[in-house]
């Protein structure tokens, strides 16, 4: 959440920073901000909205300094306006800050008490004045080691200096921070991605540690002020993978390129030949293992839901899943034969990567299932599984659900095979199985045309549900998820053998209810749940799969049959009509697809 950005040059910043907050409003947009330094002077910059409201209100071209910062901002503490927008800023220092000061208030009323002023509602403010404060008694390096000690929270911060004018410091603790290299001048950014156009040389500061920046040297300390080394990674340059190309939105452009995502995974993980798969050097014995845990937050849990019943049916491993903002504090029964598996795109969610610190302290084994390689989940993991879908930049995730639900499809389809609880044949006909899926992702993909028209139904709707059993279940709460985020209109996902025990009393005439009944071995059960709603007024559009056999059930208002395929890969083909439906819903209300309101892609607080 938040995005932040500095750059020491020897040339002006701003016009470079403003481009990179532009690839950084992912992470938040309801105001941004810049803050340059020049000729022993700070400008501070900032407006309510999105970066090129910024740009609009203010001759930024002739914003003059070769030192600055710049944020976008996603509001935890006081409303999004100018006021409350980064960077904050004292006589001598200003500030840009991502995560939560949890101690703000004390901190504060202390600094209240020595003569310091506030301006905005923020908690960030108060890393000003702290800093301001440390700085009357203490160089420069000492009132930063002693200002991170005196927060408490999480934060990745840049800051900058009137009276050391050719520095930038960067701190880190819960929230990532990276470090980028170039000719004459260094960055500071909230992701390598808001980087990439300037540099492939990044490092990622660790918890606790800052750093300071010049135009032509970067110093590393830890979190007692002592200098450190660090290594300086070189990260791939796709360019194209960051640009919308031909597509309107990056969600069209990502929900297109899901057979690619599955073909790559394929390619990463199966061995063709031989139908096995390629993973190895497992930290750990399998048939150690008794439990799995499975923890997300958003799409990641579905993701997590959908791989509880491929292992309970592959395995006969106890499966559980978590949301990692429930797990992080409940009490856990920690046990050494259970496996704790990490799911996130980002590899950077807050709450998940709490989830996998507390488990890491209390030495569980622990193995991510991310798309950021180089991110906090993954280096802080025993064993990574990367699932290797390119980046995502659209807010509402797409294909990097695929990209997860393929990952977990196969490790325990591995883990089946490795603790002999599914058959050889059989495992051997599901890796089978798997070759073809990218083809028939590729042709449910062309069911664009019916999907637009009823999409408006949903639109025009109080609101509307997704429901499924099984394997279906999962993907019924992520398809409701997809079009509250995209279309705020109220939906809700639910296991379609429930709706007797409650919501079936939101059913009424004309209501859009979505059943996901394909035929696998709930088709019949699920049918008689999708009879209790057309009984009840509520309009169905029916998703199953192509068969010879007719459909058992009258009254439905509509039906989109994607391809056959064995039980276990429909819920790929199934996800796919509700990705569009969300996207279409949304394209027709005029909404912005890829930051859709109040959210953020990467949540880096709790
Ligand atoms: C945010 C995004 C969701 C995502 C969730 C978890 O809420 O908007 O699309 O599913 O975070 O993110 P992660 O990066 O951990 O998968």
């Amino acid at each position: 959440m938040c995005g932040i950005i500095g750059i020491s040059s020897n040339k002006s910043v701003s016009v470079s920073i403003i481009n990179s907050l532009k690839k950084l409003e992912y992470r938040g947009y309801d105001s941004a901000g810049i803050a340059t330094l020049f000729d022993g002077e700070i400008t501070e910059v900032k407006s309510e909205g999105r970066v090129n409201v910024l740009e609009e209100n203010f001759d930024l071209k002739n914003l003059k300094g070769n030192i600055g910062i710049g944020h976008v901002r996603w509001a935890t503490h006081g409303a999004p306006n100018s006021i409350n927008a980064h960077p904050h800023s004292s006589d001598n220092v200003s500030v840009v800050h991502n995560g939560i000061i949890e101690n703000s208030t004390i901190l504060k009323k202390y600094l209240t008490s020595k003569g310091h002023i506030f301006k905005s509602q923020t908690d960030t403010e108060v890393i000003v004045h702290l800093i301001t404060e440390n700085l009357k008694t203490d160089e420069l390096d000492l009132a930063i080691t002693k200002t991170l000690k005196q927060l408490h929270g999480s934060f990745a911060l840049g800051i900058i200096f009137k009276d050391s004018p050719n520095l930038i410091v960067g701190a880190r603790r819960g929230s990532p921070l990276a470090v980028g290299y170039g000719p004459n001048e260094n960055y500071l950014g909230s992701d390598s991605y808001a980087l990439k156009a300037m540099t492939n040389k990044i490092t990622y500061l660790d918890d606790g540690e800052f750093c300071i920046i010049r135009n032509d040297q970067v110093l590393f300390f830890n979190e007692d002020g002592k200098k450190i080394n660090k290594k300086i990674m070189e990260l791939s340059s796709d360019e194209s993978s960051y640009e919308k190309g031909e597509f309107k939105h990056f969600m069209a452009k990502e929900i297109e390129e899901q057979p690619t995502t599955i073909k790559t995974g394929i390619k990463e993980y199966i061995d063709k030949t031989n139908l096995d798969i390629n993973i190895y050097n497992f930290p750990w014995k399998v048939d150690e293992i008794n439990s799995i845990t499975l923890i997300g937050c958003g799409t990641a849990y579905h993701s997590c839901l959908m791989a509880k019943y491929w292992f309970e049916n592959l395995t006969q491993l106890d499966v559980n899943i978590d949301i990692a903002s429930e797990f992080r504090y409940r009490k856990n029964r920690f046990k050494k034969d259970s496996l704790y598996i990490f799911v996130s795109q980002s590899g950077e969610t807050a709450d998940t990567y709490a989830a996998l610190d507390l488990c890491n302290r209390n030495k569980m084994k622990t193995c991510a299932v991310v798309n950021v390689i180089e991110s906090s989940i993954a280096r802080d993991s025993n064993f990574v599984l990367p699932i290797h879908c390119g980046p995502e930049i659209g807010v509402a995730s797409t294909k990097a659900f695929l990209g997860q639900i393929l990952i977990l499809y196969i490790l325990a389809l591995k883990f089946g095979d490795l603790r002999k609880e599914t058959n050889k044949e059989n495992y051997k006909n599901k890796i089978k199985g798997l070759l073809n899926l990218p083809s028939l992702i590729e042709k449910s993909l062309l069911m664009d045309n019916d999907i637009q028209a009823i999409s408006s139904t949903f639109n025009e709707a109080k609101g509307s549900m997704f429901l499924g059993r099984g394997f279906s279940y999962p993907i019924a709460l992520e398809g409701a998820l997809k079009l509250k985020e995209l279309s705020y209109v109220h939906a809700e996902g639910y296991p379609a053998g429930e709706m007797k025990h409650g919501p079936l009393a939101l059913i009424e005439d004309g209501m859009p209810v979505v059943v996901l009944a394909p035929r696998d071995s709930y088709y019949k059960k699920t049918i008689s749940n999708m009879q209790e709603v057309i009984a009840r007024g509520a309009k169905v559009l029916l998703i199953t799969n192509k068969s010879k056999d007719e459909i058992i059930s009258e009254n439905i208002w509509e039906t989109i049959e994607v391809e056959n395929t064995n039980d276990d890969l429909l819920p790929f083909l199934l996800t796919i009509p509700l990705q569009k439906l969300a996207y279409y819903s949304a394209l027709q209300k005029g909404y912005d697809i890829d930051k859709p309101r109040n959210l953020a892609k990467s949540v880096t607080v709790e």
